[in-house]
């Protein structure tokens, strides 16, 4: 049984390719075999639902197909029922014709049938039984969680719930199960996992859906290097059980400090060199004017070397600025190195010796190309990060089959928020700062760093986590540091601080992004491709229509007015 690929009619015969999740089969009618089966055929298109019976014969040797899996065999068809009929689809299944993707989404169910989506669909599968698999073994329980609850702050907004029950007030999907986690652990289940769906309202990208799924740990009595070697372990048996890729572990470990200096970012992509140069010292101290304005200020000057520079030609150069200016940069400045010196307008404002000290620096020989840019150290540091990764696309620095994971830890505990006028949690205000680090938190809290690891692969962030506070006096005093009153702590996590006076254990976890890990071993561009019935970058399903108005008196049971 199975849909219909294709049909042909070959004069007397019939060929269709039926196909299911397992792939294609070439079905034969033959008039001489099967005469009413035949006859019907005739009336068959293509993803029209089909019964037959018949007989497995092997194909005549000049009809063999290597390229399928079932190429040598077709059936020859005794009997044939039409189980169902189907209108011509609004797209072809082949999965080579392109398609706009609002028309995929539409018909989700039908793009759903093609081949290539199917794969990944059931590679997903796979990871997530393969993570109950390697979890277990590890002696960790499942344990769900509510979706009805309260606010659980990840950095989003809220998708709220209006309860009918008890009008004019509402429950907070989650954003993780964070604080239920943790207080499993106050309870005694000191491994807890779940795969979990968790509810973001955030800026969409190719990477972030408003519903995504974690999978989600916390373990009690342990230090980051125990929640790290149970990661490395989880993440070989992943990779060789699901794409039989064995890893190189353990996985390198780079302090935020390091990876924002060398990469420009937290999340960086480690699968190519291409470092990042601080050059402050030598070009704040030239006479182009920009660069010694930028040192003078407190910014930096900073530059990436390409050791080809003749790769990128004088129109890429100046295409340069436009992926900088999104990261508030004003431009990039170049030099080409030869046997002499330099050529290009930066040249006139370097010495011979100042040239050699930024060759000493970025490592460039003759035929390399340097580009600068001196800005704020932020911008400087934003705006080579997202060049870094531009040029080693434009210059295929990336082999596509590397698997390059990087740990980050050390994350700064605190970023000070220009618009809120306050600081705010970088992981979540429920991380342990570092011990040594304590003493600056109520003097010097920007300086503080957290017990937090990322863990990235290919560049992207594809889990987090923390240790946790886990006595109330210090939550209090985190809780205080981010402008939150004391009665508003209350109000918010009370239940939390409570909690954690009943003799809580030492504890902490991380989240895995299920999606995008996927995305990144099923090498799919975009996490739509992953998820069975994705939402739009604007939060909507085309096929169902959500979000949609509701009726009056559906607002009215709820006590809701629409303003
Ligand atoms: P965090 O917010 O870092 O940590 O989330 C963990 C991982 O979830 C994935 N992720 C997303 N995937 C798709 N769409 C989104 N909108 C989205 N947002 C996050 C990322 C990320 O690394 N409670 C903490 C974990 C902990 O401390 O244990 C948390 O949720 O891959």
């Amino acid at each position: 049984m199975g849909w219909v690929h294709r049909r042909r009619d070959l004069g007397g015969l019939i060929f269709i390719d039926l196909r299911d999740r397992e792939g294609i089969a070439q079905v034969v009618f033959d008039p001489e075999k099967g005469p009413r089966a035949h006859e019907l055929a005739h009336n068959i298109r293509t993803e029209f639902v089909l019964a037959i019976k018949g007989r497995v014969n092997l194909r005549p040797a000049d009809m063999v197909n290597p390229s399928l899996k079932t190429g040598e065999v077709e059936v020859v068809t005794d009997e044939l029922e039409i189980l169902n009929e189907s209108d011509t689809p609004p797209f072809v299944l082949d999965g080579e014709t392109p398609v706009s993707e609002n028309l995929l989404l539409k018909y989700r169910y039908l793009d759903l049938r093609r081949k290539g989506i199917q794969q990944k669909i059931i590679l997903r599968s796979k990871v997530a039984a393969e993570t109950r698999t390697y979890l277990q073994r590890e002696g960790f329980i499942e344990i769900e969680t509510p979706f009805l609850t309260k606010s659980t702050p990840e950095g989003a907004r809220d998708y709220l719930v209006p309860s009918r029950v008890n009008p004019g007030t509402f429950y907070a999907l989650p954003q993780s199960p964070q604080l239920f986690k943790q207080l499993l652990m106050v309870s005694g289940f000191d491994k807890y996992y779940q795969i979990v769906k968790c509810f973001r309202d955030e800026d969409l990208r190719a990477d972030r859906q408003p519903e995504f799924t974690q999978i989600d740990m916390e373990m009690s009595f342990i230090a980051e290097d125990d929640i790290i070697g149970v990661i490395e372990g989880m993440m070989e048996h992943l990779f060789g059980t699901c794409l039989g890729k064995k890893l190189q572990v353990p996985f390198p470990r780079l302090t935020y400090r390091e990876s924002i200096d060398r990469y420009g970012r937290d999340n960086p992509d480690t699968r190519f060199s291409l470092e990042i140069a601080d050059l402050t010292d030598i070009a704040g101290r030239s006479e182009f004017r920009v660069f010694s304005e930028a040192a003078k200020s407190g910014g930096a000057i900073k530059a990436l070397t390409v050791a080809d520079g003749k790769a990128l030609s004088r129109k890429d150069l100046d295409a340069l600025g436009g992926f900088v200016s999104p990261y508030g940069a004003k431009g990039v400045s170049w030099a080409r190195v030869d046997e002499n010196g330099w050529t290009g307008s930066l040249a006139k404002f370097f010495n011979q010796e100042e040239m050699q000290r930024v060759h000493e620096k970025t490592g460039a020989r003759p035929g390399a190309l340097i580009l600068f840019v001196a800005d704020a150290k932020d911008v400087v540091s934003a705006s080579l990060g997202a060049l870094r990764a531009h040029l080693a696309e434009r210059l295929g620095l990336i082999d596509p089959d590397a698997l390059a994971f990087t740990w980050i830890t050390e994350f700064p505990m605190f970023e000070y928020s220009k618009t809120e006028g306050r600081y705010m949690a970088t992981h979540h205000p429920f991380t342990s700062p570092m011990t040594e680090d304590v003493h600056l938190l109520e003097t010097d809290p920007g300086r503080v760093r957290a017990r937090a690891y990322d863990l990235v692969l290919n560049g992207s962030e594809i889990g987090g986590g923390s240790i946790r506070i886990h006595k109330s006096d210090v939550q209090s005093m985190i809780f205080k540091i981010l402008g939150l009153r004391e009665d508003e702590a209350r109000a918010k996590f009370g239940f939390l601080l409570d909690a954690l006076k009943y003799g809580t254990p030492p504890h902490g976890g991380v989240a895995f992004g299920l999606d995008r890990m996927v995305m990144i071993m099923a090498g799919a561009e975009s996490i739509r491709d992953v998820i069975a019935f994705p939402k739009t970058l604007k939060a909507t399903c085309l096929l169902t229509d959500a979000p949609s108005e509701v009726s009056a008196d559906q607002l009215a049971d709820l006590s809701l007015k629409i303003i």
